[in-house]
């Protein structure tokens, strides 16, 4: 399907570019840049492609979203952000949480993964449940992903190697500690650490060893542990598209306004 964004104002391109420098500032001081990410994730994860419902529509703002179980602790990034989005009235929700997750990838290191703005908010959250579930495998992954996100086996291997950034809280997901030695660097370490087993204060969980076990997954792994540049465009265009999810799709026979 033929991609085509929405027309924004000059104004409004302004106020992006101006809210991403705000960003950088905050997420470098704060160390913040894991749970901006997981923040993006999150709010873009909900996407069911059947439905067309949830998706990067900035309703994580609602506390009942942040108060979907899968969801602990985002309440945080959402209160961090609050500050910057307050002086940015003209920008969406939707489009400020995504590009919080853009910037986050692209201070601690990661690659360009481009920003379209254009979504608009949508008032209600989805329903609970649709995130994975970190106790689970392959079919749970294929079944979130694939079936209701609409994204691709790559696309899964790809994003997972989003885990090269924090941590996980007891208190927030039952889980502790990082996946790798540099939790405030973007590079391909979760790949290289999966690959040569669970060590001394890193963690995996079943979610990320069941990559390990899949004869489509498991040499995605291999190829990006061993050829970083690979992962970085892989996981570009895969963010990108997890940032777009039901939000800047039209069918192919509209004539993009902007390529
Ligand atoms: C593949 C399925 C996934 C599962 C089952 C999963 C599960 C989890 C769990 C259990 C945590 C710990 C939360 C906490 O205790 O604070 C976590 C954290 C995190 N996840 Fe995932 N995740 C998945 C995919 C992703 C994706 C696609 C991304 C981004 C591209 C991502 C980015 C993060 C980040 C950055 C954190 C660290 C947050 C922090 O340090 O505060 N995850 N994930």
């Amino acid at each position: 399907m033929e991609k085509c964004y929405p027309t924004v104002s000059e104004e409004y391109k302004k106020a992006i570019d101006k809210a991403k420098r705000k960003l950088r500032g905050l997420i470098a001081e704060k160390n913040c840049a894991p749970i901006m990410l997981r923040l993006a994730w999150h709010s873009a994860g909900t996407y069911d492609v059947t439905t067309k419902t949830g998706g990067p529509f900035g309703t994580m703002r609602h506390k009942l979203e942040q108060g979907h179980a899968a969801n602990n602790g985002l309440e945080i990034a959402v209160r961090l952000l609050e500050p910057i989005k307050e002086q940015f009235p003209i920008i969406s929700y939707a489009d400020f949480y995504q590009l919080a997750g853009v910037v986050a990838v692209e201070i601690t290191g990661g690659p360009d993964v481009p920003f379209h703005p254009g979504r608009e908010d949508k008032p209600e959250p989805p329903v609970e449940g649709r995130l994975p579930d970190a106790t689970k495998g392959t079919d749970h992954l294929r079944d979130v992903f694939v079936k209701h996100m609409g994204l691709t086996d790559k696309d899964i291997v790809a994003l997972s190697g989003g885990h090269t950034l924090g941590r996980c809280h007891k208190e927030r997901s039952g889980f502790e500690g990082p996946w790798t030695a540099n939790p405030l660097i973007f590079d391909n370490s979760y790949f290289t650490e999966l690959l040569t087993g669970e060590k001394e204060g890193l963690l995996q969980l079943p979610s990320d060893k069941a990559l390990l076990n899949d004869p489509v997954f498991r040499p995605l792994v291999e190829k990006y542990a061993a050829d970083e540049d690979a992962f970085f465009a892989d996981y570009a265009e895969a963010h990108m598209k997890l940032s777009e999810l039901g939000a800047i799709e039209v069918p192919f026979l509209m004539v993009p306004m902007h390529p």
